[in-house]
């Protein structure tokens, strides 16, 4: 595996804690990339590993279509043929779902510019998945299916993140084989300290186990409440077990985030990053810090690949369009 490549697996044991939101909102904001706040676009696939499927319907995606979805590529005889890319729902049907479902719930007003993704493609999911569990147990590879599917489009990608399932089964675990990095979001309420050693202790496990190259990507304190003492309380019982891993920015708990689903679109893309805004602000602040971690670690690794947008605008002749600051 690419020492480099970004597959992020946002993963808690725990329900509720944010992993949809942050998964989302983190997947969209570094493919739409933001100029203002240094964070070049990126093509990006979103993977939706969980059977609720509330990835897929926070941009709109209605679950009942009937398209392939990450249930029939996990469920594939193994060493079949398959194109990855042929379960993916890309930017423009994105960007259609999320515009009907936006005018759908909201008649009287006019469709956002912004609410719009040209780098986003998403792997859905629905509730067929839940069967997956079980039906795994018994296949060859069943922890490794996820991985060698993604194997021959890796590169098509600069970032792949994976939102997961509230449980250590199997599906998590594929996730985990799959992924290079784990971004775990904590609530900032007391039983969540609780679940984190649990957590630790299984990701190790599986370092040992099934991926010795899975790595800490960073901890994001979510739902947080200014002003609450718990809050506060956890927010540094975090930092002090978990130092540098934890991101700095903090995401409040807001109505604009818990409504961004109802609208069918992130709240990165719904909102404008101000000051007013300070949802969409904060989830694209933990952008640019994992954009900052990426190039990091790249350069750690000694890598600077151009981005895959940016080799696709090269081949088309029009690099220009594509800007980056990759190795600046
Ligand atoms: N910062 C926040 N403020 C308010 N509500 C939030 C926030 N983050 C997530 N939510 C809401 O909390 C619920 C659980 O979040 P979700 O991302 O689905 O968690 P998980 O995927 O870990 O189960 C959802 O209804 C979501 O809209
Ligand atoms: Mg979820």
């Amino acid at each position: 595996m690419d020492p480099y490549k970004t597959i992020i697996a946002c993963t808690n044991q725990k329900g509720g804690c944010a992993k949809t939101t942050t998964a989302v909102n983190l997947a969209t904001s570094l493919a739409e990339g933001n100029p203002k706040l240094g964070i070049p676009p990126s093509k990006v696939l979103l993977i939706d590993l969980d059977p609720q499927g509330n990835a897929s319907t926070s941009f709109g995606v209605d679950k009942r279509l009937d398209v392939p979805t990450v249930y029939e590529l996990l469920m594939q005889p193994t060493g079949e043929d398959l194109n990855v890319h042929d379960f993916l729902i890309g930017p423009d049907i994105l960007t259609d779902e999320m515009q009907r479902s936006f005018k759908n719930m909201n008649q009287d007003q006019r469709i956002p510019k912004r609410l719009k993704v040209e780098n986003l493609y998403l792997l859905p999911s629905n509730i067929r998945l839940s069967g997956a569990e079980i039906e795994l147990a018994t296949k060859l590879g069943r922890e490794t299916r996820l991985r060698e599917a993604l194997a021959p489009v890796m590169d098509d990608f600069d970032h792949i993140i994976i939102d997961t399932p509230p449980s250590l089964g199997l599906l998590t675990i594929n996730a985990l084989a799959a992924a290079n990095w784990i971004l775990v979001p904590v609530q900032a309420e007391y039983y969540a300290l609780e679940g984190m050693s649990q957590l630790m202790n299984s990701i190790r496990l599986i370092q040992r186990r099934v991926n010795n190259h899975l790595k800490l990507f960073g901890i994001a304190v979510t739902m947080y409440t200014p002003r609450s003492k718990l809050s506060q309380f956890v927010e540094s019982e975090v930092r002090k077990h978990f130092g540098e891993d934890v991101f700095q920015t903090v995401i409040p708990r807001l109505m604009a985030i818990a409504e961004a689903p109802k609208d069918g679109a992130p709240v990165v893309l719904l909102k404008n990053p101000t000051k007013g805004n300070k949802g969409s602000k904060q989830y694209w602040a933990l952008a640019k810090e994992s954009h900052l971690r990426i190039m990091k670690r790249r350069a750690e690794f000694g890598v600077n690949p151009e981005s895959v947008l940016r080799r696709e605008a090269i081949k088309q002749g029009d690099p220009e369009h594509i800007w980056n600051d990759i190795g600046e």
